[in-house]
This record gives structure tokens, C-alpha cells and sequence, in this order.
């Protein structure tokens, strides 16, 4: 399947139809929909919108298990805590049941809590992790989950999740787990989530499948969907 590119006039545009798209395939997965969330701000602002009542209303939560592409590791109430994040834009305000949060456990050591969240993953998924949605976030240097340019996580072919030691920009320089290409790239449907100019250069390198982390993203039997606003698409040609 080609990578679709969607071009919005500003953050909030982007926003609406990435909560929009959620919603409408929360309601129409024949199951369980499972969801793999990112940490990042254009994220941070999906999360509200999906708060708000008249989006929230439409969202079969009973149904909806969410998940995290990535986890810095430090304590849930940590204001860096991408599950903290989540927490306060979201969780506390829907009716999402408790058991359907499948947080990453960011307090534990690193390579524990990466084993626990591959046991739960393993519990839910069974032998394929797909996701029927993941979103996702792309650095200014094309790193995405906590997938970074020469880490060693990048070859991992066997593990779900593993961790990550993190040592240069961007902050907080803490280690993360992340989730590997094998499960972000079996998910049904991958969405990245990218605005602001600084990361246009980058943008257009991982949008032609450049050897940038993000650039190889490429779900082997879903779609790939770019959800991008105009400052952020500022570097690609009319032609793409
Ligand atoms: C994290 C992420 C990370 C993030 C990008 C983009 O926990 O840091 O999951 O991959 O999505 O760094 O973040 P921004 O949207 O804030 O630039």
C-alpha cells in the first residue's frame, strides 16, 4: 500500500481529522480496538480533543485498549511521563475502563519494565502484535517512538519492546522502552503526527523512506498515513 500524505492549513486542523479518524474506526472494529499512543505535543493535543464531550460521546470505550508507542522511565506522575501526559489530557477524563490501559511501567529498571510490556503485549496479541491504529511522532532528528538515529534498537528484530539508553538531545535525557519495527510496522493502520517547520527538512527525508528511523516505517500489510501541517510539508515538492 503507498503512504498517504495529508496536508493541513494548521495543528488544530490536523488534530480535528486525527481524532475524527479515530473515533470512526473505534466504531467501526468488529472487536477490541487496540491503540498504540505517542508522546510528543501535536499528540498531547489529539488527546484533548478527544476528551472533549462531543468526541468522547462518540468513542466506544468499553472497547478501546490503549497502548504506548515509547515511555521515557520515570514515574507515571512525572510531568516528562508520556503515560502521565496522556493521564491528564485524556484518561481522567473519559470513560475509559482501568483495565484497558496498558501503560508502559516507566519506574521500574529499564530492561524490566521492557519485559513486562512485552509479556503484555504478548497476552493480548497472542503471536501477531497487530494494532488496528498507532500514532506516532517524528523528531527534528527523525527519530520516532524511542527509535534514535544509531541506536542499537533500530536492528532489533526479536523482541516487542526493548530498552533504550538516551543521551543526547532532544530532552529528558532518561532512558525510554520503546516498541521495535517488527510491532510498529505489523500494525493495521500506522499515523504519524508531525507539525511545525523545524521538522520539514526531516519530514521530506522520512516521507521519500530515507534511512531516518521514521523513514522506515512502512506497515507490511497496512496503511501509512502522514498527517502533516503546512509548515511541517514545507520542504516537499507540489509533486509529492
Ligand atoms: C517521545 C515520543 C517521540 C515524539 C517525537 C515528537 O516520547 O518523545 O514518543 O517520538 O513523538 O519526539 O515529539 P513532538 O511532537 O513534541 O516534537
Amino acid at each position: 500500500m503507498q503512504p498517504i500524505l495529508k496536508i493541513f492549513p494548521d495543528p488544530t486542523a490536523l488534530v480535528n481529522y486525527a481524532a475524527d479518524l479515530f473515533a470512526q474506526q473505534a466504531q467501526t472494529a468488529p472487536g477490541r480496538f487496540s491503540v498504540a499512543l505517542s508522546g510528543g505535543n501535536t499528540p498531547r493535543a489529539l488527546y484533548e480533543r478527544l476528551s472533549a464531550s462531543d468526541m468522547a460521546e462518540r468513542i466506544p470505550w468499553p472497547k478501546t485498549h490503549l497502548f504506548w508507542g515509547d515511555e521515557r522511565c520515570l514515574p507515571p506522575d512525572h510531568p516528562d511521563s508520556n503515560y502521565g501526559m496522556t493521564a491528564a489530557a485524556l484518561l481522567s477524563r473519559v470513560r475509559l475502563p482501568a483495565e484497558n490501559v496498558h501503560r508502559i511501567q516507566g519506574e521500574l529498571p529499564p530492561p524490566q519494565a521492557a519485559e513486562r510490556y512485552e509479556a503484555e503485549l504478548r497476552a493480548f496479541f497472542g503471536e501477531t502484535p497487530a494494532f488496528d491504529l498507532v500514532f506516532l511522532g517524528m523528531g527534528e532528528d527523525g527519530h520516532t517512538a524511542s527509535l534514535f538515529p544509531g541506536s542499537p534498537a533500530l536492528a532489533e528484530s526479536v523482541r516487542w519492546a526493548v530498552e533504550v539508553e538516551h543521551t543526547t538531545p532532544p530532552p529528558p535525557l532518561v532512558s525510554r522502552v520503546t516498541l521495535t519495527y517488527g510491532v510498529l510496522n505489523a500494525a493495521r493502520r500506522v499515523v504519524f503526527l508531525v507539525s511545525g517547520a523545524s521538522k520539514a527538512g526531516m519530514l521530506a527525508q522520512a516521507w521519500r523512506g530515507g534511512n531516518v528511523p521514521a523513514g522506515r516505517i512502512r506497515p507490511q500489510n497496512g496503511e501509512l498515513l502522514w498527517l502533516v501541517d503546512q509548515a511541517a510539508a514545507s520542504a516537499l515538492s507540489s509533486y509529492e
